[in-house]
């Protein structure tokens, strides 16, 4: 099985896919996010709705001259790497349909193709045990799951740049969410935690591939 290498572009849209979705995690847990709902809690005086989603407000709304409720500076920074995450997310879909090294769809979602799953079915019978005890094969030995998870962690980052994008044009400052946008929401904040555990997967898997001396980094260093 030959290793997988990566074209010259698929590596500094890594760099800037890292970094930006990194932050934009940071960010979007910590922001206030504006809504009126909030207010009318904040009316009752009373405390029987627990904030139980991150795009509750921590922090009491504060309504400007306009009358509607201020957006924080996080919640405007979270718009915009929001924003441009979505742009790289075009220019990765864009990628996808060339034959650049590393690029192509077939590479990212093996399990579509019979080939793709005979060798994911291989490496799961042979790396397996080796992973109970955190010994990752070299990558020579085939990445058929790595690469799954990476065309895991695109499809998921997809969700969360459209839903964002979709959120941006529809969310209310001035008046309670519709029920498609609170919808949507719902969807933006369940996809994220399973981009969290699909992110600590690759993560650590990098880790540990670099401490058994694998050194994959230098495949994706820009
Ligand atoms: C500190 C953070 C990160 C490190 C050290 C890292 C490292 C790596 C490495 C070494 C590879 C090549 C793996 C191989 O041998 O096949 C890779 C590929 C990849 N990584 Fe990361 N990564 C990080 C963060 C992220 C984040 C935040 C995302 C998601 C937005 C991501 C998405 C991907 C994807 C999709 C690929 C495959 C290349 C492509 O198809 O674009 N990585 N990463």
């Amino acid at each position: 099985m030959a290793e997988q290498t990566f074209a010259k572009p698929i590596r500094i849209l890594h760099s800037l896919f890292a970094l930006a979705v990194i932050a934009q995690l940071s960010v979007g847990h910590l922001m206030t996010v504006p809504e009126v709902e909030k207010l009318a809690e904040q009316h009752t005086s009373m405390h029987l709705v627990t904030p139980a989603f991150a795009h509750e407000s921590h922090e009491a709304p504060v309504l400007n001259a306009g009358g509607s409720v201020e957006e924080s500076l996080g919640f405007e920074v979270h718009e915009l790497l929001g924003l441009f995450i979505a742009g790289l997310m075009v220019i990765r879909i864009l990628l996808a349909m060339t034959s650049l090294p590393g690029a192509n769809w077939r590479e990212l979602f093996p399990w579509m193709f019979a080939d793709g799953r005979k060798q994911l079915a291989n490496e799961l019978s042979t790396q397996m045990s080796g992973w109970m005890k955190l010994r990752l094969a070299p990558p020579e030995d085939g990445e058929a799951v790595a690469r799954s998870v990476h065309g895991f962690i695109l499809i998921a980052t997809s969700i969360m740049a459209l839903s964002g994008t979709r959120l941006y044009f529809g969310w209310s400052t001035t008046a309670p969410q519709t029920d498609a946008v609170e919808a949507i929401a719902e969807i933006h904040e369940t996809v994220v935690v399973i981009l969290q555990a699909l992110l600590a997967l690759h993560i650590g898997a990098v880790v540990l591939h670099q401490m058994q001396g694998h050194n994959i980094l230098a495949k994706i260093k820009p």
